[in-house]
């Protein structure tokens, strides 16, 4: 939310994709309510249950015809608990969220992105976590580190048309965490 603001200050126009409508609806509201004149866009999409990149082909189609100078791929979950005690549901829903949306989502939008005159942005929104396996978060630390690999290879692959950024915080209080300390 706090990107989307921001870069809405800035000018930039904002497609937002996540799963809940009236969420997404809130997120329209507060972005045209802090930068007059930019344009938005919703997309209610569930990334978690999204497998194949297919999927993601049909949905990007929806934004085929926007110049995308900035991509943030920045929705994730965590589930905690020890990797037994996770439901086989749970742990397809956190790989397809946290490890292959990234790089799937990424990877369509990549070939309209080369296309602009204009150098383009893809952000990750990565986690501290990262750093090292983690006991109770395995997956969702594996995932962070999966993905920042491939993001900072990026950077080096694709360096004449994109900047790569992975962002990586600590803990912060969000509905993802509630007892983050931030
Ligand atoms: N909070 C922390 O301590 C912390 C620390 C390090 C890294 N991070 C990372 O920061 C990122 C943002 O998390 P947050 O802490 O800001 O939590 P958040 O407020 O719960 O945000 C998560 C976002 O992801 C979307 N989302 C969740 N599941 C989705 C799905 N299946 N399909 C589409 N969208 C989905 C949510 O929207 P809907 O619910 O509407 O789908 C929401 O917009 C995550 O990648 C997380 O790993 C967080």
């Amino acid at each position: 939310m706090a990107f989307a603001i921001d870069l809405a200050k800035e000018g930039f126009n904002i497609c937002i994709i996540s799963r809940s409508q009236t969420k997404l609806d809130d997120a329209e509201k507060k972005i045209l309510a802090s930068a007059k004149g930019v344009k938005t866009m919703t997309i209610s999409a569930d990334l978690g249950a999204m497998t194949k990149i297919a999927e993601y082909t049909e949905l990007t189609s929806k934004i085929a015809h926007l110049d995308i100078g900035v991509l943030i791929t920045n929705a994730g979950t965590v589930n905690m608990g020890p990797f037994r005690d996770i439901t086989p549901e749970d742990i397809q829903m956190v790989m397809n969220l946290d490890a292959l949306h990234p790089l799937y989502l990424a990877r369509t939008l990549m070939p309209q992105m080369q296309q602009r005159s204009k150098r383009s942005a893809l952000i990750f929104t990565g986690s501290g976590f990262a750093c090292t396996p983690m006991t109770g978060v395995v997956m969702y630390a594996a995932s962070k580190i999966f993905c920042r690999y491939i993001y900072q290879g990026w950077n080096y692959d694709h360096a004449n048309k994109f900047d790569v950024l992975c962002v990586e915080p600590g803990e912060v209080k969000t509905l993802l965490n509630p007892r983050g300390s931030v």
